[in-house]
């Protein structure tokens, strides 16, 4: 059985040289692109109340990870609540990953098959298998605005042996996940793999792109390659991807990475930098990195960021915050991901209104003179 979302659209509306802005409208609202995703892997984005985060943060989509979801509290918690929206009271779109990256990263714990992964889970080491058709059926049970194919991301440095195997079984399970839909309302992304390698990436585009995904990831980058490995390869692979369908960056990446790759194409971007980061301290600022956790901003009474319109920067000091994290404060995590969020937001609207004026490359001297 394979259906096509009914629920799903994409339109470019501006362009400045390989950037675009668009418009993606889900079944949970419409998302205005290139944006962030803040990362909410186990039903909650770490520190923020559903309405801080939609409010004065302005997420529009938040991401969900079925991996995490599915072992705790399990799939019959969520179900019994209707989905994950009203599971976790978030009313706007929601992307799944599949689960393929969090099983690969257990490293020990699992067994590749070419039918899909074994794997002990890092809670209670029981064994599972996670195929293409169980992915699909976990997120729709979720009910994902957008559900991510399950793929394999290969280790960076990978051989061509490995590549050639990889992306093969990849392209399979990825139509396999295809096939297994239901839901008319939950849209899904294919993923393209392929390392660093031009060839590679090229190759494994052409067998995603001709498949009926409603868009189209790069996975597979951020895992320890140089940084301008990764972002030639965006530059590459990016262009090559179907104009009409949104693009995602996969677990990208820090704020010159979002400028420059929505420079070199890219519509969507998640990653755990902000929010994690936040929590040992340290802010993103519009002047660069600010590790509030230090005793130069002891006595500060700045804001955070002093071009900054959040909440946390209209109201509280460097050097309160510094007080509450090192006090240990529960405080200090809300306020620094509050922060980081904001700017993270703030930053791809930005973007969104230099593309929209043809003024990309002015934002971007801009920007990078800020940074110092
Ligand atoms: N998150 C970051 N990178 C990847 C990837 O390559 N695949 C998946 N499924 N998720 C990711
Ligand atoms: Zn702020």
């Amino acid at each position: 059985m394979s259906v096509r979302c009914s629920e799903f659209s994409f339109e470019v509306q501006a362009t400045d040289g390989d950037a675009r802005t668009g418009v993606l409208k889900l079944p949970h609202g419409e998302v205005k692109t290139p944006i962030f995703m803040p990362v909410g892997t186990q039903g909650t984005v770490k520190a923020m109340t559903p309405e801080e985060l939609h409010g004065d943060v302005g997420a529009q989509i938040i991401l969900g990870n079925t991996y995490h979801l599915y072992l705790r509290p399990g799939l019959e918690v969520i179900e019994a609540h209707g989905g994950l929206h009203r599971f976790m009271n978030w009313n706007h779109p929601i992307l799944t990953d599949s689960g393929g990256y969090q099983v690969f990263s257990l490293k020990e714990l699992r067994k590749i098959r070419e039918d899909g992964v074994e794997f002990r889970d890092h809670i209670s080491g029981s064994k599972h298998l996670f195929t293409p058709q169980k992915v699909v059926e976990i997120q729709e049970t979720l009910g994902s605005d957008i559900m991510m194919a399950f793929d394999e991301c290969p280790p960076a440095g990978a051989t061509d042996d490995y590549l050639a195997k990889s992306l093969a079984r990849t392209t399979r399970w990825e139509k396999e996940c295809l096939d297994a839909r239901t839901r008319e309302d939950c849209s899904m992304f294919g993923i393209i793999q392929g390392g660093t390698s031009e060839t590679w990436r090229a190759r494994h585009l052409e067998e995603i792109a001709v498949m009926d995904f409603e868009g189209l990831a790069i996975g597979g980058l951020s895992v320890g390659e140089d940084i301008e490995a990764m972002y030639d390869t965006v530059a590459f692979t990016a262009p090559k991807m179907p104009g009409d369908r949104p693009r995602y960056l996969m677990g990208v990446g820090k704020p010159d990475d979002l400028v420059e790759c929505v420079t070199r194409g890219i519509d969507m971007f998640d990653c755990v930098l902000p929010t994690r980061n936040a929590r040992n301290g340290q802010c993103l600022t519009s002047e660069g990195p600010v590790v509030v956790r230090n005793a130069e901003y002891a006595k500060d009474l700045s804001p955070i960021d002093p071009n900054c319109s959040c909440y946390v920067c209209k109201t509280y000091t460097r050097s309160y915050v510094r007080h509450l994290y090192r006090a240990k404060e529960i405080l200090a995590a809300r306020l620094c991901t509050w922060h980081n969020l904001h700017y993270y937001l703030n930053l791809m609207s930005g973007l969104r209104g230099a593309i929209e004026a043809g003024e990309l490359d002015e934002f971007r001297t801009a920007y990078y003179a800020r940074q110092g």
